[in-house]
């Protein structure tokens, strides 16, 4: 049995969506989540600065005293979670490897990915696919606009439906799309109009949660404690981050603090 919270982190609202769905399987455990909204959008930086401001995240989550860090941001776990494992001693999950296990399962072979232009220049899931699933071929497409979509509450409105239409208008005929940022499951109903019945759309947090479910069971670090919380840190509070966050946890009070 282990008390502690999970830390989760991403550059805004989009971890969120990861949450969301590790809470709905882990219902008894506490929650600790850092969005770096002063650093937003992590999509278009470097590597090395991801790197520099995922090991921040880190510290500050282990200053807190969680017991496991979940890198709840697509950007985050192409570009630095290598890195940052090989620093720390304390579990480290991203959201790639979970989904490529379950893909690999469903023998998916004509694959989509589309994610933030760092994660798809870093070639994170377009490696990690051709390693573990044979004859896979995979569509890759960078959608910078949609991070700061979702994070300004724009993702059914028209002018989402038409990026959305843009963006995958080359991306046709596949089996399974992967949303590899987490702020893209907010998209979802639009997506899966576009894409229509036949591809399977894979919200990696689905995966990641079911991955820790699996992890805590085996090392038997359950919450023994039923308390339930949820802190939620930002970097930056001059943002939309609340509405959009009230909506995706759907919780009508949030009690947000702000890292100094
Ligand atoms: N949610 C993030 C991801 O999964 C980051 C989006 C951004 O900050 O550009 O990639």
């Amino acid at each position: 049995m282990d008390n502690r919270a999970i830390g989760v982190f991403d550059s805004g609202v989009g971890g969120l969506t990861v949450l969301k769905e590790i809470k709905k399987v882990l219902p008894n455990e506490n929650y600790i989540y850092i969005g770096d909204t002063a650093s937003f959008p992590y999509g278009s930086k470097s590597k090395q600065t991801i790197i520099e401001l995922s090991k921040k995240h880190i510290q500050k989550l282990i200053s807190l005293d969680v017991k496991m860090i979940v890198i709840a941001c697509g950007t985050a776990t192409s570009q630095a979670l290598d890195e940052v494992k090989k620093i720390f001693d304390i579990p480290i999950l991203g959201i790639i490897n979970p989904t490529i296990e379950y893909l690999k399962k469903e023998n998916l072979k004509r694959i989509g990915v589309i994610a933030t232009t760092g994660t798809i220049r870093s070639k994170g899931w377009q490696n990690s696919l051709q390693r573990e699933i044979n004859d896979v071929t995979v569509f890759s497409k960078a959608c910078p606009l949609l991070a700061p979509m979702a994070e300004e509450g724009w993702t059914e409105n028209e002018i989402a439906n038409l990026t959305i239409k843009e963006y995958l208008k080359d991306i046709k005929d596949i089996d399974a799309l992967i949303l590899g940022c987490t702020h893209y499951p907010l998209f979802e109903k639009l997506i899966k109009n576009e894409l229509g019945d036949n591809t399977e759309i894979v919200n990696t947090g689905k995966m990641v949660a079911n991955e820790i479910k699996k992890y805590i069971k085996q090392n038997n670090l359950q919450n023994a404690i039923e308390k339930n919380l949820t802190e939620i840190y930002l970097t930056d509070t001059e943002c939309n981050f609340i509405q959009v966050a009230q909506k995706i946890l759907n919780l009508e009070n949030i009690n947000i603090k702000k890292i100094e």
